[in-house]
């Protein structure tokens, strides 16, 4: 996987805390503030989870320059002690259980009062300079009829997901939504910069030890996971590593204010199909989707504003999907072909033995529909 860095070293007493530290992006993020030298104060809800902080922990340079910290978005004031003589807070964290017994209590609630509770924590600390929240391309084009083009000035349509069943999912872009504009204002009243990176469908390698939610839905075409097709249907795309730049781009850039959308990619399924199809011939890609027009048009989700602020995008569609497919494999959670077999085995038993491994949260897949604009799958 290409991880070499080209920005110059950041001078080590810069200290940063990233929140979901041991999730998909939350890790790799660690990863790059490690290598530029900054000092990271990693929040999880439980550092005795080995499972999921050993990950961190091997990471070149934790040994001298990453703390855990114990955090709960549910806990008021849990990020207090964390954030106290940070310069930076990256937030990442944010509860995926799309499938909760109460949906209120357990996405909206933690989100939103997490949020603030965490802005409160920063504005306590005195020292926070800047706050970048991972928000999602949710907040962007959940509306009825989807535009051919978005950027950042739109704004999802909150009477059409309201009109919505109030599931785990529809909450969570309720979530996303009213935390980033409550965010917002309550930094008017600070000299706190907030800053919202808005991400579509982020796809790469990984060193997290289960299957991340958004790899589910990139690599449908080779799991047969139809579930997950309307998703990128009309998708959006961004590599991980570039997503993760982006973020340490707009920390160090003096100018930046606002939102920003971080894609690089437009594509339809059958875009993807097809370069999986080319690339990777020992899987069975389908050559065709139900109810999906080959000739469906893309919906465009521009980063001009980033590009213009002097940022680069690195990688290539490929390039998102050789280092997804490549660490699938690496740890056992795809196969390397789905092909039939010349024994007669077919593909569904070739893809049994990974479904055990790559427990589908049928949520996250409602919760992509939207991310993706699938807006006419909404419940
Ligand atoms: N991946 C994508 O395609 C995508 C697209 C758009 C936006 N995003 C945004 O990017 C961020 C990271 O997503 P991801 O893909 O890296 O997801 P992820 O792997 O599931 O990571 C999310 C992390 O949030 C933490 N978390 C959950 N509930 C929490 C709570 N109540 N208090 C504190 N921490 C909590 C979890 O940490 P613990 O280990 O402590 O449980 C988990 O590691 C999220 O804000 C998401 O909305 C992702």
């Amino acid at each position: 996987m290409p991880l070499e860095t080209t920005t110059p070293p950041t001078p080590k007493s810069t200290t940063v805390c990233v929140t979901g530290a041991s999730g998909f992006i939350g890790s790799w993020i660690v990863m790059r503030l490690l290598e530029r030298g900054y000092i990271v104060r990693a929040t999880v809800r439980d550092p005795g989870n080995m499972k999921k902080v050993k990950p961190l922990l091997e990471l070149a340079r934790a040994d001298t320059n990453l703390t855990l910290w114990k955090a709960d978005l549910s806990i008021e004031g849990s990020y207090d002690e964390a954030v106290q003589g940070c310069e930076g807070v990256f937030h990442m964290a944010t509860p995926m259980d799309f499938e909760p017994v109460n949906p209120e209590s357990e996405v909206i609630k933690p989100t939103i009062d997490g949020m603030l509770s965490i802005m409160r924590s920063c504005a306590k600390a005195k020292t926070v300079k800047k706050v970048i929240f991972t928000n999602s391309a949710g907040t962007v084009n959940a509306e009825e009829h989807l535009k051919p083009a978005y950027d950042e000035t739109n704004w999802s349509d909150l009477e059409f997901i309201y009109s919505k069943k109030m599931t785990g999912w529809v909450m969570y872009f309720v979530s996303k939504i009213l935390a980033e504009k409550a965010a917002m204002e309550a930094t008017k009243e600070s000299n706190i910069n907030f800053i919202s990176i808005i991400p579509p469908l982020v796809v790469g390698p990984f060193f997290m030890p289960t299957f991340p939610p958004s790899l589910l839905t990139a690599l449908s075409p080779i799991t047969g996971d139809e579930a997950h097709y309307s998703i990128i249907k009309q998708g959006q795309f961004v590599h991980v590593d570039d997503l993760c730049e982006a973020h340490i781009f707009l920390f160090e850039h003096p100018k930046a204010e606002g939102r920003y959308i971080c894609s690089s990619h437009d594509a339809t399924i059958y875009d993807i199909a097809n370069l999986i199809r080319e690339k990777w011939p020992a899987y069975s890609i389908p050559t065709e989707f139900e109810g999906i027009d080959k000739n469906i048009p893309v919906v465009s989700f521009s980063s001009k504003k980033l590009e213009g602020m002097g940022f680069s995008f690195k990688y290539t569609l490929e390039e998102m999907f050789r280092g997804a497919i490549d660490s699938c494999r690496e740890k056992g959670l795809l196969p390397f072909s789905t092909q039939t077999h010349s024994n007669g085995e077919n593909k569904e038993s070739t893809l049994d033995s990974q479904k055990k491994h790559t427990t589908i949260d049928n949520s996250v897949t409602k919760e992509k529909q939207m991310e993706a604009g699938e807006n006419g799958k909404c419940e």
